[in-house]
């Protein structure tokens, strides 16, 4: 063999090996590519678009001018339960006074006063408590779907759920209820982006409202609803859920069931067994630049949110509201502090002024209400939660900071004693 023909061999057997590595590669990447088209079945992402904005012809129709200040008369125009179980009721609100209604964006919640019998025996007292609509915006009425809290398991001394009970057995249709104009900074962002909702029990209700506005608009925005309880029983407004799955190409329903009743059947009442975890949404969903918005048991919420920030989903796309004391630092991640970003040098001095007491902060409480409390001053309260406004006071010295933006714009010089913290020495009227 001569030196060329043994050149020729030699490139001869260079290019077939990389033809036949450049095969190789290209056919594993080919499956990946048709897996992913697999799982996007129904979601061409062509078909998104502007959503249509219409909305049904109203008498009064909601405007952004009707927004109130302080507390509003409501007329209960209708209750009905939402589950088997009959723990969740729906309370359908008009006003009294026959104004338009405030419009809000889906997502928000409404601030209820309701004076109730103190389980003391202290005569009637006002408790104000935070319900998200359940219902699209563009209605002649609200709607809250509230849900029965018992006593925590085992408590013989505790009283069950103030308001959540008291909504449920003494208040009827025709009763007036005090509510205040919509809040809140958790609801539905503009655009066209596909959308990952995840509601756990209760926390289902921003979630409808949300997939109502959007679906009821004609929008063709990719949605997704991730729904977790536990069995048939407390599945809440499951025949319009599967409805709206049923009829809208653009919407994908899974429900997680995780302790199902002997009755209940896997792919007929649910989707899945277990809890809405990441592996359930890894396996689900296909890459994309969804939008996670989610609200639901802190439990939850404390294992989802750094999970999906772990899985890469930039903090700007991930959405969350606590319905009571938010455990979790971030709720709105790009403007927001963590804990070890908290700028105070701590210990520092809180003096209560109108109680007269001076008390060290050494970081360890969670609020400055918590802390309040833990030393018997008694603060008032209602949603714990930066949603509501009870738990105002003025500052006279000092400053706080907020580890998450409130829903409730406190007054100049005052401050929401459920969601701050002292950064320096400071000085409350409380
Ligand atoms: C923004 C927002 C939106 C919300 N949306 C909804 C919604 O759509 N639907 C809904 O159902 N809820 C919603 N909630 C929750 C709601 O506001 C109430 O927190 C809930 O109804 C419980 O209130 P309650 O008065 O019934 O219970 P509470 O009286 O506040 O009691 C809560 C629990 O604490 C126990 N308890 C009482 N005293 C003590 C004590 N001394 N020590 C320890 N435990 C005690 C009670 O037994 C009960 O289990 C929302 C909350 C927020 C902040
Ligand atoms: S208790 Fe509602 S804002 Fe603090």
């Amino acid at each position: 063999m001569t030196v060329v023909e043994l050149l020729i061999y030699i490139t001869i057997a260079f290019v077939l090996q990389v033809a036949i590595f450049g095969a190789v590669a290209f056919r594993r990447h080919w499956g990946i590519y048709q897996d992913m088209r697999h799982r996007m079945v129904g979601f061409d992402t062509d078909i998104i678009g502007e959503a249509d904005l219409s909305r049904p012809e109203l008498d009064h129709p909601p405007s952004q001018e009707a927004h109130w200040k302080g507390f509003r008369n409501f007329r209960v125009s209708k209750k009905i339960f939402e589950d088997r179980n009959k723990n969740v009721c729906s309370f359908y609100l008009m006003p009294t006074d026959d104004e338009p209604l405030a419009d809000f964006q889906p997502g928000q919640f409404l601030t209820f006063q309701l004076n109730i019998d103190d389980p003391s025996g202290e005569g009637r007292k006002p408790i104000v408590r935070c319900y998200s609509l359940s219902e699209s915006p563009g209605h002649d009425h609200y709607r809250i779907s509230v849900k029965r809290v018992p006593a925590p398991a085992g408590s013989t001394d505790l009283p069950p759920g103030l308001s959540s009970n008291h909504l449920h057995d003494h208040v009827q249709e025709g009763d007036v209820l005090a509510v205040r104009a919509p809040g809140g900074h958790f609801f539905l962002q503009p655009g066209n982006g596909p959308i990952v909702l995840i509601g756990g029990g209760i926390g289902i209700t921003p979630m409808i409202s949300m997939l109502n506005a959007a679906l009821s608009t004609g929008s063709k925005r990719e949605m997704w609803l991730f729904y977790g309880v536990r069995n048939s029983t407390e599945h809440v407004m499951k025949d319009h859920l599967a409805a709206l799955a049923r009829d809208h190409d653009n919407f994908r329903l899974h429900v997680c069931y995780s302790s199902p009743q002997p009755g209940d059947v896997e792919g007929v009442d649910y989707h899945h067994r277990g809890h809405v975890d990441l592996t359930l949404l890894r396996q689900t969903l296909s890459l994309k630049p969804y939008q996670f918005y989610i609200c639901g048991p802190s439990a939850m919420m404390e294992a989802l949110v750094p999970a999906l920030y772990d899985w890469g989903v930039p903090k700007q796309n991930v959405f969350y509201e606590a319905f009571g004391p938010a455990s979790l630092i971030k709720s709105q991640p790009q403007d927001t502090l963590s804990p070890h970003e908290i700028t105070s040098s701590l210990p520092v001095s809180v003096t209560f002024a109108k109680s007269g007491k001076t008390v060290t902060w050494d970081g360890s409480s969670a609020s400055l209400l918590e802390f309040a409390e833990d030393n018997g001053i008694e603060v008032a309260s209602g949603c714990r939660a930066g949603g509501c406004g009870s738990c105002q006071v003025s500052i006279d010295e000092g400053e706080v900071e907020y580890p998450q933006p409130p829903d409730f714009d406190p007054d100049l010089g005052c401050c929401l004693m459920c969601v701050s913290r002292p950064t320096r020495n400071l000085t409350l009227q409380a």
